[in-house]
């Protein structure tokens, strides 16, 4: 297994070829941004050939070896959404042995990261997928901010996350701090007053802020 960091450049503007349209960029920082694009590039490809690469970052670290073996560890957890799936994501399935691992993702050029059970849309449409067969976990991690950002997609996806969960099932939104309340301030979101705020036992809170350059935040909520 191969571990990586992200590139020392804005945490704000780091993936994003956006960012790179524009002029007046420190030379090390454009030069630090395609050092790191070509290495996803790399990375892209040999993932699909099989090798497991993760990125060596304190909340994906987290994520990766309290939240999921956690929610793994839990008989009560069969059916699983992961909501936007990257060459960093592809073998999250694997920690979920047995169960029903769903991927939902808006480019359909990810589906080779996703799970068997993949779905190519928008987040925005998760409550037209799961009324048949509710949801015990949706884990939907760094796609606010990252896509899904308007208030009213914010709130549709929300709203179609508790219709698809069950009674008791759980909600984790990881979202970036530095970010993500730009685009909407999770506290004013209407959909998620249906749900209440979950206290994780591993942290003992609902809310965890992770100090890094993202301030990744981890937020649980229970649909009861
Ligand atoms: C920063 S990545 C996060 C990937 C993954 N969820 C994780 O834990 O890191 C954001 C992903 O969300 C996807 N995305 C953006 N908007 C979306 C939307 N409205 N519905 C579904 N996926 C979306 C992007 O294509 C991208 O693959």
């Amino acid at each position: 297994m191969t571990k990586t960091k992200l590139p020392n450049v804005s945490p704000n503007v780091c993936l994003s070829w956006s960012w790179f349209k524009g002029w007046g960029r420190p030379i090390t920082e454009c030069l630090a941004f395609i050092r790191w694009r070509v290495r996803i590039f790399v990375y892209r490809w040999a993932v699909r050939l099989g090798i497991d690469i993760r990125l060596n970052e304190d909340d994906r670290r987290i994520l990766e070896k309290i939240i999921l073996p956690s929610f793994a560890a839990d008989d009560g957890i069969r059916n699983v959404l992961f909501v936007g799936c990257d060459w960093y994501t592809k073998f999250y399935p694997r920690m979920f042995p047995g169960r029903k691992f769903w991927t939902l993702e808006i480019d359909p050029r990810k589906r080779v990261y996703g799970s068997k059970l993949h779905i190519v849309d928008s987040a925005v449409n998760i409550g037209n997928h799961f009324l048949s067969e509710p949801l015990d976990l949706i884990v939907c991690n760094g796609v606010l901010g990252y896509g899904l950002d308007s208030r009213d997609d914010v709130e549709k996806a929300f709203a179609g996350c508790f219709a698809s969960l069950r009674t008791g099932g759980v909600l984790l939104v990881g979202w970036d701090d530095i970010r993500t309340q730009l685009a909407v301030p999770l506290d004013q979101c209407e959909s998620l007053k249906f749900f209440r705020q979950h206290v994780f036992p591993p942290f003992g809170a609902w809310r965890t802020l992770i100090p890094n350059r993202f301030r990744k935040t981890y937020d649980f909520y229970i649909k009861e």
